[in-house]
Order: structure tokens, then sequence, then C-alpha cells
């Protein structure tokens, strides 16, 4: 039998992220981590990268270690639960990053485990994401600790109650592809004003991302940054009111109000 930790159910893109970093920060030994994948090619790569152990046996993980990270597309859930036995480790704590599987239906398809949903968003494959987690009945508060130290290791954590889980989807989840589209258009608008592309790019990423990191490490509200770079008479303030015309605001708004029910028809499906 495999002796493991640290157990993940599906080595893809965020199952590979999570591993990066928790062993790069020490948080798990390479030994003390097992993950399972269906492809040989996939389990030679982690195994070669990290040094972690590997298997095509899901039930070997859920036996082996007593947290385990599922980490598959949403839609095998039902499959990949079907042909698993309840642990065999004591207090064994499940942490699902599934969009849209609810703590209800996570809890009947692993009965025996305590369950974390777990929200996290694209910027978490760079270590630089936002995870909103969602704690079960019978998560102890040691298991709920264990569940921050994990995503931590790829960003920010939050909690929040289950319900709120689909407006988290709506902000963090989908907001990497708001921001994406208003880097492309900062950049569009950088070369309709005479820049290079690859100049424009740059100057346009770097802004989006300077100004996250100023609001965040100065602890700034938005509008005082915003009060801060206007002078009067000045360019920002011309900008501003450029952009207060073409309806920016309730845009963005609309846009999570709108992906907020979409979310929710989707649970219901
Ligand atoms: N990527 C994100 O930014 C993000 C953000 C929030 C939440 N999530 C959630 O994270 C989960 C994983 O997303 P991802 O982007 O990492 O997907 P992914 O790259 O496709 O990873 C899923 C992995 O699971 C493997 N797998 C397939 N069937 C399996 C089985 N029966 N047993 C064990 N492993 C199996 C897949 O192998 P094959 O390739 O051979 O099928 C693949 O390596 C999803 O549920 C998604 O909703 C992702």
């Amino acid at each position: 039998m495999l002796e493991a930790t640290f157990g993940v159910i599906g080595g893809g893109m965020m199952g590979e992220a999570l591993i990066a970093r928790l062993l790069d920060q020490g948080i798990f030994a390479p030994g003390a981590v097992v993950v399972s994948d269906p492809q040989a090619t996939r389990r030679e790569v982690l195994h070669h990268t990290y040094g972690v152990q590997t298997t095509a046996d899901n039930q070997a993980v859920m036996d082996a270690a007593e947290t385990v990270l599922l980490a598959i597309k949403p839609q095998l859930l039902t499959a990949v639960a079907a042909g698993l036995t309840p642990p065999k480790t004591e207090h064994p704590l499940l942490l699902s990053i599934l969009a849209g599987a609810s703590l209800a239906r996570l809890g009947q398809a692993f009965p025996g485990w305590a369950v974390v949903r777990a929200m996290p968003n694209t910027p978490a494959t760079v270590g630089a994401g936002v995870t909103a987690l969602a704690a079960g009945d019978g998560v102890s508060a040691e298991q709920r600790s264990q569940a921050r130290t994990i995503f931590a290791s790829v960003g920010t954590v939050v909690e929040v109650p289950e319900a709120q889980m689909d407006a988290v989807t709506a902000l963090s989840g989908s907001g990497p592809g708001y921001m994406a589209l208003v880097v492309e258009a900062l950049a569009d608008g950088g070369v309709a004003v005479g820049l290079p592309r690859a100049i424009a790019l740059e100057l346009a990423i770097a802004t989006v991302r300077g100004t996250g990191e100023l609001l965040h490490q100065g602890n700034l509200h938005p509008a005082v940054l915003k009060d801060r770079v206007t002078s009067p008479g000045g360019t920002t303030i011309a900008g501003i009111a450029a952009l207060e015309a073409g309806g920016l605001r309730s845009a963005l708004m609309e846009a999570v109000r709108a992906a907020h029910r979409r979310s929710q028809e989707l649970g219901q499906s």
C-alpha cells in the first residue's frame, strides 16, 4: 500500500500548480505526496519533475492520504466517485476544486470524508490566485486551517458561506477573463495613439498588475488611489470622464451579475 500525507486525484493544470508550490514552500515533502492520473505520460512527467509518487488508481490515493485534493473535471465527479470505497484513514479531508459541485453532492459522493469546497482562479497556476473556501459540516478547526495553508500556497485565501460560491465564481473565478479584456483594450488604445503593439501590451499588463499590487500592499481604497492620481484639469481625469461616459463601471457590475446568474443556472442543470 502507498503511504502519503497528501493525495491528488487528477494531475492536470490545477493539480500540478498546487503540487509545485506546496513542495516548493516545504509544506509537503515529495515522498509524502501521491497523485493519480489516467495518463501514463502525465504520471511520468509529475514523477520526474517533482519526485512525487504516482498511480493510475484513485482508490490507492484515497486509502493512502488523509488529505486528498480532488482536481478532476466536474463532469467526471459521479463516474470517479462511483468506483471508490470509503476511506481507510482516520478523519480524512477532501478538498474539492470542482466548479459547481456542491458540498451536499460531494458529501453524497464521498461518504466518510469531511469536505471543503474551494474555488481557486486561473492565476493560481502562477501562484497569484485567490481561492474562496466553504467548509462542510464535520470539518474540524485543524482541517480548516490545513485547507487554508494548502490554498495559500497558490495565492490569497478567503472563507465564505457556501451560498456565496456562485458570487465568488462570478467575481474572482471569471474575473481573469474580464481583466484580460481590459488589458487588451488598454493596449489597443496605446496602439491607437501611436505605440508599437508589443510595448503597448507590456505597458498595459504592467499597469494593471502594478495597480493591483499598490491597492493590495498600500491597503488603499480604490477611490483614494483614483483621487490621488487625478490632478485638476489633467490627463487622468480626462480619461476617467471618457470611461464614465462609456459606462465602464456599470459594464463591469453587469458582467458579475450575468456570470452569477449563469453560475446559478449551471448549478441547477
Ligand atoms: N484551471 C483553472 O483555472 C480552474 C479554476 C477553478 C477551478 N478549477 C477546477 O479544477 C478542476 C481541474 O481543472 P484543470 O484546469 O486542472 O483541468 P485539467 O488540466 O483537465 O486536469 C484534470 C486532470 O484530471 C485527469 N483525470 C481525468 N480522468 C480522471 C480520473 N478518472 N481519475 C483521475 N484523474 C483523472 C485528467 O487527465 P486527462 O487529461 O487524461 O483527462 C487531467 O490530468 C476542474 O474541476 C475545474 O472546475 C480550475
